[in-house]
């Protein structure tokens, strides 16, 4: 079985000290390329450090100039920061993030080699109304507007009620949905493989079957990755040193 790529997404969690012991903790136990931690800004440094692939939770749709508060794609390659998440639901939904900005940030990312992780999903109610595609396919179509390679892109379908519960769809839906994705990808990039990863309520007891998933390509993990000793159990079984 290949490896599957395992984003590790901490969102606002951890001070300074958390993260310095929990690095410690994992520190030899991970040696995979395919493992990328999204930390706090803040402490993207000390995963560097430590020669970790890192990645931004959100990049400004700009290069550089006067917005207070925002970090961009130039700077965190600047770095050596090699991905971005942009349009997570959390953003979307908290920070009112449309489809416009998203695939603003989307160029803007992938002109500065900065690997594009596109994030999409529905709600409970979409679904209900079996609505799942034609919501996901318009946020795809929308965020691709101006990209001009597949180069630099991934894709994330997590279902935003499947978010930070114990909830998650069932494999033949994921299954589903991410092949409807890549059908979608493949008109826009027919010559670029490009990665579909899914996420929500992944942890340690639902990653083995999770991995028997052909179509995808790696999942993105959130509340389970707050515990290093979970995150540990969900690489070890997914990614094998
Ligand atoms: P959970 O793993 O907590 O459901 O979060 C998923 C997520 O939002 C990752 O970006």
């Amino acid at each position: 079985m290949e490896n599957k790529k395992i984003f590790v997404n901490f969102k606002m969690h951890f001070s300074e000290d958390e993260v310095s012991c929990y690095l410690q903790n994992i520190r030899g136990k991970i040696k995979c390329k395919d493992v990328v931690f999204f930390p706090s800004n803040l402490y993207s440094y000390m995963f560097l450090k430590e020669h970790y692939k890192v990645g931004l939770q959100n990049i400004y749709k700009e290069n550089v100039g006067a917005y207070t508060g925002e970090v961009s794609a130039y700077q965190a390659s600047s770095m050596g920061i090699e991905y971005a998440l942009i349009g997570h639901s959390e953003r979307r939904n908290l920070f009112h993030e449309k489809n416009s900005d998203i695939a603003k940030k989307i160029c803007v990312a992938t002109e500065n080699d900065v690997t594009a992780v596109l994030c999409v999903g529905e709600t409970k109610k979409e679904r209900l109304f079996h609505r799942e595609k034609k919501v996901v396919k318009k946020q795809i179509k929308e965020a691709l507007k101006n990209i001009k390679t597949g180069e630099y892109l991934i894709l994330a379908y997590e279902p935003i009620w499947a978010i930070g519960g114990m909830e998650s769809l069932c494999l033949k839906e994921i299954e589903a949905m991410v092949l409807y994705i890549r059908k979608i990808i493949q008109k826009y990039f027919p010559n670029v493989v490009i990665p579909i990863l899914y996420g929500g309520s992944i942890h340690e007891e639902n990653i083995k079957e999770l991995l028997t998933l052909k179509e995808v390509d790696g999942f993105l993990i959130g509340s389970a990755s707050l515990d290093f000793k979970k995150l540990l159990k969900i690489i070890e079984v997914a990614v094998p040193m």
